[in-house]
């Protein structure tokens, strides 16, 4: 089959990798891709919705997989599936679940899926008064996306209304702050489960541990992620069966039950509290960097899975992966990350001479571009991911970061501590 992939990170570099892989994928496109997806298959430069689901159409493309939240929030699948075409990611409603932080926490509570408890709201005086009667810290959330920095964990209840304050203004995230949601700290660990679901039945993925913050011991600012490892260790069957009761399964029957079923990815954003789970947040699509280690672990083909998703075929297809292994993803990010942009900086890649880490690595490009004479330069934020295998998180840590120690541009850093969570135990 011919495939279409929407996006131009990390993501979309190692879904396309993965599928690369798959006997039965013949060509790949990316729009836009990027400066080194054009090694997988051919970069598109078309933006326009329509304009692209022509593009499918004339090139007979069997399926279209849409990377990011934002054509999946304005409305991808809808104008694809309008064309009969097949196309793998939620429709327009249903990715409000991600499109607004008002939508999602209405759904969890009308839904009763555990999440902290929360007022929205649009007045900064319901905000104030709300903030008035909670503990500290106190969790501000502007509606709208913000490119993962729409949050504010504020430790004192001045500092809550100060934010609050900045986003009903329309100071801090333009139209995306007007309305917010107020919330309780949750304290516990972090978890990103990824169900693929046909809008009815799922398959749920191993669990990853993504690292948010900029510096090692989760301290800095908030990133789109610094670095993650699948599986992780810190969810037991026990936990597993008590998200798929108590958030997946009633999800999916609500959202269909509201009209709008739920095809894609539903990537749930978990708190651990005392092994019980609750609901930090919903994305509609995989995470990124947690799906440049999630592709390299399946041993069943990752077309298949998608394809029967965006048809509602999910319960004949046979998920497999990779036995004993495990997966590290260390990002290397630019100068300025994430505070600004970088100036372009060319990319080395040492030849990698140690069949050991030959075989049980690859590098997820992202931020990548390519000047005139063919160079690979590091554009963007987060440049790429160094993906180590193994079985063990330490040993596939241990390749990821030897694989770091092979990539070279000017600027260029990283985390040295991503799981180490794990590793801990
Ligand atoms: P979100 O975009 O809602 O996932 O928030 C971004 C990050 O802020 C999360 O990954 C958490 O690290 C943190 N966060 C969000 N909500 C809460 C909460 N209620 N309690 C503690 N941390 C939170
Ligand atoms: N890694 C977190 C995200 O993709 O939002």
């Amino acid at each position: 089959m011919d495939v279409l992939i929407v996006g131009s990170g990390g993501r979309e570099y190692s879904i396309g990798y993965a599928l690369k892989q798959d006997e039965s994928v013949n060509k790949i496109y990316f729009a836009p891709g990027n400066g080194a997806t054009d090694q997988l298959g051919e970069n598109i430069a078309i933006k326009d919705f329509n304009e692209l689901a022509n593009f499918a159409k004339e090139k007979n493309i069997d399926l279209t997989v849409v990377g990011p939240e934002d054509p999946l929030v304005n409305g991808i699948v809808d104008i694809f599936q309008e064309q009969g075409l097949t196309i793998f990611g939620p429709s327009k409603a249903a990715a409000q679940l991600e499109g607004s932080k008002v939508f999602m926490k209405n759904c969890l509570q009308k839904y009763g899926i555990p999440t902290a408890k929360y007022i929205e709201t649009d007045s900064l005086e319901e905000a104030t008064n709300f903030i008035n009667q909670m503990g500290e810290p106190i969790v501000v959330k502007a509606d709208g996306l913000c490119a993962g920095k729409g949050v504010i964990i504020a430790q004192t209840k001045q500092e809550a209304i100060e934010a609050a304050k900045g986003m009903l203004s329309g100071e801090s995230f333009g139209d995306a702050g007007t309305k917010i949601v107020v919330e309780e700290y949750l304290d516990g660990y972090e978890l990103s489960i990824f169900a693929v679901c046909d809008g009815k039945d799922y398959v749920v993925l191993p669990a990853a541990q993504d690292h948010k913050r900029l510096l090692d011991n989760d301290e800095g600012p908030n990133t789109g992620g610094m670095g993650a490892y699948v599986p992780t260790p810190l969810i037991d069957d026990e936990l597993y069966k008590k998200v798929e009761d108590r958030v997946i399964k009633p999800t999916l029957k609500g959202l269909e039950e509201d009209g709008m079923p739920f095809s894609g990815v539903l990537f749930i954003g978990l708190m651990i509290v005392n092994n019980e789970p609750y609901v930090l947040e919903y994305n509609v699509r995989f995470g990124d960097p947690e799906c440049e280690e999630l592709m390299v672990l399946f041993e069943s083909p990752v077309s298949d899975m998608l394809l029967k998703a965006a048809t509602g075929n999910l319960k004949d297809v046979e998920v497999k992966f990779k036995e004993d292994t495990y997966a590290v993803g260390v990002v290397l990010a630019s100068k300025n990350y994430p505070y600004s942009s970088s100036e372009p900086a060319e990319i080395i890649v040492d030849e990698i001479v140690h069949e050991d880490l030959k075989e049980n690595s690859y590098i997820a490009y992202a931020g990548v571009s390519r000047d005139e004479d063919g160079k690979l330069l590091a554009t963007g934020g987060r440049v790429l991911v160094c993906v180590g295998l193994g079985s063990s998180i330490r040993e596939a840590r241990d390749r990821a970061y030897m694989l770091v120690g092979q990539v070279h541009f000017y600027g260029k850093k990283c985390r040295t501590d991503i799981a180490y969570q794990a590793l801990k135990q």
